[in-house]
């Protein structure tokens, strides 16, 4: 699959199928993680997998979005250093980790960090040093189909050329702004 197809067929997968993950695929995995864009090339990150059931149901059971992840085939974990950029070096090696599971045709999803309530316990269960921030928690596994898109903005809604221009979002978005989950 080439890198447009992969970005534009990545979608959040929460259902898994009960089959292994190849340690040459995981490695390939964490490896594109590893080669994520950092602000100064610091590279605050490290990479947990965690494999055990048990730890998946406990990580599972602290989160509040994140239920499912109990039943993936794997949970990475990424936690960065607690650098001035920590936040965005971690999310671009959270994407990496996504788009190239979708390449591989793995589904994952994206699972809160670093603002949620809960990431204080994630990392002490973990075992993470204090001076780490948890970023995100990625559960990955096969799945049967990935789910149709969600719905996404349209060009008009998004894009402005030389400069902004105010413009009127529609009113179905803006409903549907208002009741997200995550906001
Ligand atoms: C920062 C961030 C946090 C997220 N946290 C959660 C979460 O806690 N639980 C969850 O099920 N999905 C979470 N998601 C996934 C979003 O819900 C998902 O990306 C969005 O609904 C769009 O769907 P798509 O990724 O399939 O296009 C998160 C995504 C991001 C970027």
């Amino acid at each position: 699959m080439d890198a447009l197809d992969c970005i534009k067929k990545r979608r959040c997968v929460r259902q898994y199928l009960d089959r292994e993950i190849s340690q040459e695929i995981l490695k390939d995995i964490i490896d594109c993680a590893r080669l994520a864009p950092s602000a100064n090339n610091i590279q605050p990150w490290e990479f947990i997998i965690i494999k055990d059931k048990e730890m998946l149901r406990k990580i599972a059971c602290l989160t509040d979005y994140g239920t499912f992840i109990k039943d993936a085939t794997i949970c990475i974990v990424v936690v960065c250093k607690d650098t001035k950029y920590f936040l965005e070096d971690g999310s671009a090696a959270t994407e990496n980790i996504l788009l190239a599971a979708r390449a591989y045709n793995i589904g994952g999803c994206w699972v809160a960090g670093d603002k949620k309530k809960y990431c204080n316990d994630v990392l002490k269960l973990l075992n993470v040093p204090r001076e780490y921030k948890l970023i995100s928690l990625i559960p990955l596994g096969y799945c049967k189909n990935f789910p149709t898109p969600h719905e996404k903005k349209e060009f008009n809604e998004i894009l402005h050329f030389e400069k902004y221009i105010l413009k009127n979002i529609k009113d179905k978005r803006k409903e549907s702004i208002k009741n997200s989950r995550f906001l």
